[in-house]
């Protein structure tokens, strides 16, 4: 099995279960609040440490109780926290987050040390990402880190996925090229490439644009329709997996870390996009981000094969 490297986020959610999203200038009562261990970065090494995966992560937490709680949670699950650094009076990464009857959420991140990763730290991890053999990444630790973190990926042969949330329109050629995976959601691929996604065709046009800038190949998630993977030379649907929703929340970080693991276990890309869409639509069925989870028994059960 080859080695994954996480390098991203990590965030304490402070999750509040409301009957519907409150519009501007609207005062409602919410059912519940709760924390959860989340973040983009660390959603996807846990799901990956959760389904049996060789998961080392790399990122920053504060030394609070957010921060220990994020990394016991990882330990859990057998996720190598030696690329995690503590920093001393600075606060871990933060996320509000809002669930409404349909499962449907709206998130504020607050950065806190998210944003304090910084090159120096990914020079004394590099070893790890040298050592790896796919290394993943997301958009809430400071671009220009993503964008260091690709460069020496590439350079040294690695398999890159890149899940491009939240995503940021406008976004230099360069910053993709090279890139083997992106795995945005249609609204996700309409702010990267500015363009309207209403029909097929618009996310087809839309991936191919990514293509052009670089990237190897593009895997839009459609929630309840499905996915669409796109490369130079095909187009390929994939029907969903069918579920009740109660809380979308990771449903995209545990499709991504299941893609990954399959890959990692050197399934084809097919197989890998179908684990992707069995775990996430599992999750799906589950509240919060790392307890929604399942481990590979629960899915294989639920989806028999
Ligand atoms: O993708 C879900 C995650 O987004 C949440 O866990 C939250 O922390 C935000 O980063």
């Amino acid at each position: 099995m080859q080695k994954i490297v996480v390098v991203g986020s990590l965030n304490m959610d402070i999750v509040i279960e409301t009957p519907h999203m409150p519009k501007r200038g609207e005062t409602i009562s919410g059912k519940n609040i709760n924390r959860v261990s989340g973040g983009k970065g660390a959603n996807q090494a846990y799901a990956l440490g959760k389904l049996g995966g060789d998961v080392t992560m790399i990122g920053a937490v504060g030394k609070d109780a957010a921060g220990d709680a994020l990394l016991h949670n990882l330990r859990s699950v057998n996720v190598d926290v030696s690329g995690i650094r503590q920093i001393e009076n600075e606060t871990t990464g933060q996320a509000f987050i809002t669930v409404d009857d349909d499962g449907d959420n709206s998130i504020i991140i607050i950065a806190g040390t998210n944003g304090l990763v910084t090159k120096e730290l990914i020079d004394e991890k590099a070893d790890i990402i040298k050592g790896g053999d796919i290394i993943i990444m997301q958009f809430e630790i400071p671009l220009d880190i993503v964008e260091y973190v690709k460069e020496m990926a590439v350079r040294e042969g690695k398999t890159v996925i890149v899940d491009p949330a939240p995503a940021i329109p406008g976004l230099p050629e360069h910053f993709w090229n090279g890139i083997d995976y992106i795995k945005p959601n249609e609204t996700e691929l309409a702010i990267l490439t500015e363009m309207n996604m209403k029909t097929r065709e618009d996310l087809i046009k839309g991936a191919r644009v990514m293509i052009d800038k670089g990237v190897k190949n593009v895997i839009v998630t459609l929630g309840k329709e499905g996915c669409l993977l796109v490369s130079r030379n095909k187009e390929e649907f994939y029907g969903p997996y069918q579920v009740k929703a109660v809380d979308t929340t990771a449903a995209g970080d545990s499709f991504t870390a299941a893609f990954a693991l399959a890959l990692s276990q050197g399934k084809p890309y097919g197989e890998a996009i179908m684990l992707g869409q069995k775990v996430s639509s599992v999750a799906v069925t589950r509240k919060g981000a790392q307890t929604s989870i399942p481990t590979m028994q629960e899915v294989q059960t639920i989806w028999k094969e």
